[in-house]
């Protein structure tokens, strides 16, 4: 009897627990952005709904990353002359590296949440030439106001760096603050400005962002993966999943991949014979204050 007091009293404690303020750093992540030198960053995003992540991928990771990127893609069928590659997650190893690099997993866990999962992994080639991207806000299949907590959040690993003229991201300063998509009038009167990182950079935004990109006027090609996470209560856009039932997959994948699947939580657990694992249900409970 006493057994079963406590549960309910460690549920309820778990219900009414506080919830991290939208922007702030739980108490248990502090030490993770500490070690890895990511307040710069942190405070840039709050500010500015955007941030670059200065050295986070060793530069021989983005060759490998690049060469992956330029293998699986296919050409596109569209004027834009961009090649992509979607649902590169668990089909390249440089990829999964990427995915899982400590300043990534930390910085994804301050904007979108702990026990956040992967949602989007696409590389693509801009050709010498290629077109602009039009502005959008990454999280435009949510109802406006979009929430404070951010939901989405995507990191952009350009293989060799980016520039303006090599056809950069751009972002509109302070747009992050409007919690909607921009309407045609505002597209078309918006003053943008360039992210440009260099190689082993990463360039992250937030899902309410206006932002998109230049149009490629030097020769070669600008090579990126955008890699997307999202808040452990949003749908997943790709369903990587099958990832979990492969054994031999889930025995040599990075530490992080459980975490980037779902693996803890408590969607889809139940069955006709035993409702849901209430041990995955209260992870997420707590995780979804953090
Ligand atoms: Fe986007």
């Amino acid at each position: 009897m006493e057994r079963a007091e406590a549960a309910v009293r460690d549920r309820m404690e778990a219900y009414t627990a506080p919830s991290v303020a939208p922007g702030d750093v739980s108490d248990e992540l502090r030490p993770r952005i500490d070690e890895l030198g990511l307040w710069d960053a942190v405070e840039h995003m709050r500010e500015h709904g955007y941030a670059v992540i200065r050295e986070a991928a060793p530069p021989a990771l983005m060759d490998d990353l690049r060469e992956a990127i330029h293998t699986l893609s296919k050409p596109a069928d569209t004027p834009s002359g961009l090649a992509s590659a979607p649902m590169l997650l668990g089909r390249h190893p440089a990829v999964d590296r990427v995915a899982t690099l400590p300043k990534i997993m930390a910085f994804a866990e301050f904007s979108v949440g702990k026990a956040m999962r992967g949602g989007r992994f696409v590389g693509s080639i801009k050709p010498d030439g290629g077109d602009a991207l039009a502005l959008h806000a990454d999280q435009n299949w949510m109802p406006t106001p979009f929430p404070e907590h951010n939901l989405v959040v995507t990191f952009c690993f350009a293989c060799e760096g980016m520039t303006e003229a090599g056809g950069s991201t751009c972002v509109v300063p302070g747009s992050q603050l409007r919690r909607r998509a921009p309407t045609g009038a505002e597209m078309e009167a918006a003053q943008t400005v360039p992210i440009e990182t260099q190689k082993g950079d990463v360039a992250v935004w937030d899902g309410s962002i206006w932002h998109g990109s230049y149009p490629r006027t030097i020769p070669g090609t600008r090579t990126v993966l955008h890699a997307t996470y999202q808040r452990l209560y949003t749908q997943p856009i790709d369903d990587f999943t099958y990832l979990l039932r492969d054994a031999e997959y889930m025995a040599n994948a990075p530490e992080g991949m459980r975490q980037l699947l779902g693996a803890d939580l408590f969607f889809h657990t139940a069955t006709p014979e035993r409702d849901v694992d209430m041990k995955k249900f209260m992870y997420a409970v707590a995780a979804s204050k953090l």
